[in-house]
């Protein structure tokens, strides 16, 4: 395979191209809706209306506005596309007719909804637009020129340097400067060397790394490619939850099509590069996502945390250098090799380069997936993109990185959505769960929620962690159910300290953070539920 192998692959997918084209979602959230049926009888309808000559009916990924699902766009041959809302299977006969110019009553939009034209597309701009399960459309796409552009023309320093230089950091939540991380990888010592593409994605409400996986597969593979050359890897590791079986099989296949036209496995492009990848099925346990958890579990152990360092970077999988990456950091690679470093760090804030992709839910208007530029504030966010709270109500708080997280009040919604600005705040960027809350939101409830899921998922290996998680739960119920006193209060405070400081992993030492960021600043609404202070020396009332 050479650069005219893919440009007359590219060529032959275009040809196929028809004058009408209904893209149809068929990601996990619309096809929960029946948009397979819908699909199925999408093409029946135009069979049966005799227009398969004009027109195409094309399965894509996630259009973001999950909401709304499912989801058809119309591309005209105008130019211009209509977003049909909230289909049924049964709707496939009018939405044809439609295109036929008997009007239909269908419900639609356009992409200048201000959901879609506040975003900014860079690691999502396939999503929606082409079919996840045809190499040839990736590739019509502008697809798997950058890994070949850096096999033939770049040396892996100059890939590591041109990562570091865009400013990219990891999209998992921790936000580590990518290029130091492949730096170190590619600087340690050995022959052998993995890459890791970390697709646990265990926090609650999030579903980004699932919708970029389902949608642009081969995005996160040539990343993936590109990683791997940088830094002298020549195996890499998918590891996705079971519960994401479509991006599991869409995957595997995408995995199938790369090695068949030579662009995985041996002697890549022709090149003495040689990379290839499988993909590992996790159990679904929110530990796993924590990096050395991660590798215990790909190594066939049981997926426990253990004490870093040593680093992945310096000892990984098998005890080789690994680099581990999130689906999201790997899918911004090739925008970076292919519009370069500079541009890249134009976007976003001095020191959050890029956009980021949030799963917006809540109490919001418009849910779905969304692109920003980093630096856009949550106001924007939540009021522009997401039109604001239903139903007359104000927003309350929103919530960012999940159990790891915090509550940010509506008097800070002029924030900029940056990894700094968030942490000030008591919060994180995390992997990108935004959920929003409105003014009926009890806060305590909130953290009772996510302690009860860092609970559930706590591993056990440590004490702090197990035992405190638990203790801290209690205390919530407590607070909750009007039982708890000051001192109650104070306990609950003291265990957030003991059990940020003193725990092994990640889990434990961030699950505090939603108690301690609502009682930063919702602290009323825990005091409002207190018993009245006993009074040390109040007289006793006599009641015989
Ligand atoms: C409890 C826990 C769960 C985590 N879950 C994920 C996850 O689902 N996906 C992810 O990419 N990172 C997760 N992380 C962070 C990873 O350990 C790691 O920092 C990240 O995958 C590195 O990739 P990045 O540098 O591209 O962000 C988790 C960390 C902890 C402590
Ligand atoms: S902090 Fe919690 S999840 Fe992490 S190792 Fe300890 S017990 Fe396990
Ligand atoms: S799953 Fe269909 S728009 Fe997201």
């Amino acid at each position: 395979m050479q650069l005219e192998d893919l440009n007359a692959l590219a060529e032959k997918e275009h040809a196929t191209r028809k004058k009408t084209c209904l893209r149809t979602c068929m990601s996990a959230g619309c096809l929960s809706s029946q948009s397979d049926k819908l699909k199925k009888n999408l093409d029946a309808a135009v069979t049966a209306a005799g227009l398969t000559k004009d027109v195409e009916v094309r399965r894509v990924g996630c259009m973001g506005f999950c909401g709304q699902g499912p989801l058809v766009a119309v591309d005209q041959p105008d130019g211009h596309s209509k977003l049909y809302e909230h289909l049924t299977p049964d709707d496939a006969t009018k939405l044809v007719g439609e295109i036929q110019g008997q009007p239909s009553g269908l419900p639609f939009g356009d992409e200048k909804h201000p959901f879609f034209a506040r975003q900014m597309r860079i690691v999502r701009a396939n999503g929606g637009v082409i079919d996840p399960e045809r190499i040839e459309a990736y590739i019509e796409a502008g697809g798997y020129r950058a890994l070949l552009q850096v096999l033939t023309e770049n040396t892996p320093a100059g890939v590591v340097e041109a990562i570091t230089k865009s400013g990219l950091r990891g999209r998992g939540g921790a936000g580590y400067p990518t290029g130091l991380k492949w730096a170190t990888v590619a600087r340690a010592a050995g022959p052998k060397k993995y890459v890791v593409c970390n697709g646990d994605e265990g926090d609650p409400g999030a579903f980004m790394d699932r919708s970029i996986l389902e949608s642009d597969p081969h995005l996160v593979l040539e990343g993936m490619a590109i990683a791997a050359y940088a830094t002298g890897a020549d195996q890499g590791f998918l590891y996705v939850r079971a519960e994401y079986p479509l991006a599991i099989s869409r995957l595997n296949l995408a995995i199938k099509q790369a090695k068949a036209i030579g662009i995985l496995g041996a002697n890549i492009f022709e090149t003495p590069f040689s990379f290839n990848v499988e993909v590992r099925i996790g159990a679904g346990a929110f530990v796993c996502g924590e990096e050395t958890a991660l590798m215990a579990s790909i190594e066939g152990k049981r997926g426990q945390p253990r004490p870093r360092p040593p680093f992945p970077a310096e000892s990984g999988l098998w005890g080789k250098p690994t680099l581990l990456n999130n689906v999201e950091t790997f899918a911004n690679i090739v925008p970076i090799i292919q519009r370069g470093a500079e541009w890249y760090a134009s976007i976003g804030t001095e020191k959050s380069k890029g956009t980021k992709v949030f799963a917006l839910t809540g109490k919001v208007k418009n849910n779905g997936l969304i692109e920003v530029p980093m630096g856009i504030t949550l106001r924007e966010i939540v009021e522009e993109l997401g039109g604001g709270a239903p139903d007359g109500h104000e927003i309350k708080a929103v919530q960012t990185g999940g159990p790891s997280g915090g509550c940010i009040p509506q008097q800070h919604l002029d924030t900029p959505v940056d990894y700094d600005s968030l942490g000030q705040l008591g919060s994180i960027m995390g992997s990108g769960g935004m959920v929003v809350m409105d003014d009926t939101t009890n806060m305590v409830e909130i953290a009772r929620f996510y302690m009860e899921f860092c609970r559930d998922e706590s591993c056990g290996k440590c004490i702090p962690c197990r035992a405190g998680t638990v203790q801290m739960h209690q205390l919530l119920n407590k607070i909750i159910e009007r039982r708890a006193t000051a001192e109650d209060l104070k306990q609950l405070e003291e265990l957030c300290d003991m059990v940020r400081q003193t725990s092994l992993c990640g889990l434990g030492q961030t699950a505090p953070n939603p108690v301690l960021s609502t009682l930063r600043f919702f602290r009323h609404e825990y005091e409002e539920l207190l018993q009245p202070e006993t009074a040390p020396h109040a007289p006793h009332s006599n009641h015989s």
